[in-house]
């Protein structure tokens, strides 16, 4: 029998693919012959030397030790794609919620006291500060032309917008399924420059850290919005901040909440909620367990 120890909540379908006679899986499983993880940091935690294989319930792997597991031979499998429906629309919502105000509007009626007539008072004075924009016209840039980045410039074009693309490996001919009217930008600079929305789908890597810095969120087009879905790390938050502090930009959305960012009003900072739905988390869960299955029974390693 295979023993499987589950980190975090891993959707029921997935373990389903796992199951007794041949798998015994769960959170107190010892000596575990793999490990089945969504979010929860590996690097700290002693992974015995009995682990053959790692799952990620997710794309990213920089929740786990892969360099380390790599010298052990033990293969580490993810689920590219599985998810990336899920981060393209809370990208959008993202995306609606900047252009129109959203958030601030929300705090100025929580705010709001008195009887229903002094509300609608407030309302009629206070409603002026949150005139918002609309998309059709309006450029956006994709910084990464993977399974998220493909479905978000394609939905951005079918809302109107015009749409730039970036990929350090691939150009947007090469980008698999990506709508033909996306332009080309040739480096990270250019498409900022073209670009009044931005939105980040890179891994953080040594290269991608800080990516969008200073000097680069001035060369956004004016009431400029950042968006981050991909990871904390990718965008210099203090350069940032600095920008949103001076109206040179206007809106930062991120999945990331941090002290830096931290009551800023023209901040929306989620709590890692771009592959929280039901089919993601099943989809995730289901693409790793059947790649952990097969490698434990069969040896075949088919994504790592
Ligand atoms: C991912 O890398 O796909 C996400 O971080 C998944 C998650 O939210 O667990």
């Amino acid at each position: 029998m295979f023993k499987i120890k589950t980190i975090n909540n891993i959707a029921a379908q997935g373990l389903e693919r796992l199951p007794a006679p041949q798998f015994d899986t769960g959170p107190d499983v010892a000596q575990p012959d793999a490990i089945l993880v969504r979010s929860a940091d590996l690097h700290a935690v002693e992974l015995p030397a009995s682990v053959k294989a790692i799952g990620r319930a997710g794309a990213g792997t920089n929740n786990i030790p892969v360099a380390l597991m790599s010298k052990r031979g033990v293969p580490v499998f993810n689920a590219p794609g599985a998810n990336a429906n899920a981060v393209k629309e809370l990208v959008l919502a993202g995306l609606l919620l900047a252009a129109r105000n959203i958030a601030p509007a929300l705090d100025f009626v929580r705010k709001l006291d008195g009887d229903d007539r002094a509300m609608h008072e407030a309302v009629e004075a206070g409603k002026k500060k949150f005139v918002g924009m609309e998309l059709p016209g309006r450029s956006l840039g994709v910084v990464g032309l993977g399974a998220i980045g493909v479905k978000l410039a394609n939905a951005a074009i079918e809302l109107g917008m015009e749409v730039w693309g970036y990929d350090p490996a691939m150009t947007v001919q090469n980008a698999w399924k990506l709508d033909a009217r996306v332009k080309q930008a040739l480096t990270v600079d250019e498409l900022l420059a073209r670009s009044q929305f931005v939105s980040l789908h890179v891994p953080l890597l040594p290269a991608t850290r800080n990516l969008v810095n200073a000097e680069r969120i001035r060369l956004l087009k004016p009431r400029g919005v950042v968006l981050n879905f991909a990871r904390e790390g990718i965008v210099d938050e203090t350069a940032l901040v600095e920008a949103l502090n001076e109206n040179r930009l206007h809106a930062y959305v991120c999945d990331f909440p941090s002290n830096t960012l931290k009551g800023n009003p023209r901040v929306v900072a989620l709590p890692h909620l771009g592959a929280s739905t039901n089919e993601a988390e099943d989809n995730c869960a289901v693409m790793v367990a059947e790649q952990l299955r097969d490698f434990l029974l069969t040896g075949n390693v088919t994504n790592s």
